[in-house]
């Protein structure tokens, strides 16, 4: 298994902040991780341009379930991959608070986007107030059984654990902690898919930043990460990849 730092912009970046991806291309030409950033569907063709024949893959941050259609505002999975991207961000919490996002739907997104032939980064995890109350392994084993498409596999299908609470808080889970969820994940998939989950790439999200990537790294089934605001920076996101390609 080829292990994975992505990057998620989120709704931050502009044409100027491509130069960054210009760094980071030239500090990691060939890393022994994948490495891929999502930014805003608008820079989308622009970063796949800026890097083609690099190491850097490109994705989006959501898509809608249909592939075309009268739904103003919206971009479906084809459309990502028309403008160059490979993956996509799907269910992330921001989206399922923002939007009313349900499993239900965060599924069908996630069918569509295997449909379109892209890989679907689907994303789990508790809030605070479900953590204290003891609720976390059954929110992430409903969310998990609920927003995984049935199609998916080891090629298709990557799992983001981002507990809500350690999303750019600069909190983070302990490594026990992390360690339990990446295992219970894995146990899960491996019930519903077979040996093929073994393969299926787990990765922990919420405050990876340099300081803290190589021991979150370390945990048993973490198999990357999903970085917010660390990877805005070329140099923070490069040294999030080399902890990881390490
Ligand atoms: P953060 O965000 O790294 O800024 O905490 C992670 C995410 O939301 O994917």
């Amino acid at each position: 298994m080829r292990k994975l730092a992505a990057g998620n912009w989120k709704m931050n970046g502009s044409a100027a902040a491509l130069a960054e991806v210009g760094a980071l291309i030239a500090a990691h030409p060939a890393p022994a991780c994948e490495m891929l950033l999502c930014p805003p569907a608008t820079l989308i063709a622009q970063m796949a341009a800026a890097a083609r024949s690099s190491a850097l893959q490109v994705g989006g941050q959501d898509c809608h379930p249909k592939a075309s259609g009268a739904h103003t505002g919206d971009v479906s999975a084809a459309m990502l991959k028309d403008a160059g991207a490979s993956h996509v961000i799907l269910g992330h919490s921001e989206r399922r608070a923002d939007h009313g996002e349900t499993d239900a739907l965060v599924q069908t997104k996630a069918e569509a986007a295997l449909a379109a032939g892209l890989i679907a980064i689907v994303c789990l995890g508790e809030t605070e107030a479900e953590r204290d109350a003891g609720q976390t392994l059954d929110v992430i084993g409903r969310q998990l059984a609920g927003s995984v498409p049935q199609a998916a596999t080891a090629q298709t299908l990557v799992i983001a654990y981002e507990p809500v609470w350690a999303i750019g808080t600069g909190r983070t889970p302990t490594l026990d902690q992390i360690a339990e969820v990446h295992a219970f994940l894995r146990a899960r998939l491996t019930l519903r898919f077979g040996a093929s989950a073994a393969q299926m790439r787990l990765l922990y999200g919420g405050s990876v930043k340099p300081s803290n990537a190589a021991e979150i790294f370390a945990v048993p089934h973490v198999d990357g990460a999903l970085v917010g605001g660390a990877s805005l920076k070329s140099a923070d996101f490069g040294a999030i990849v080399a902890a990881l390609s390490a």
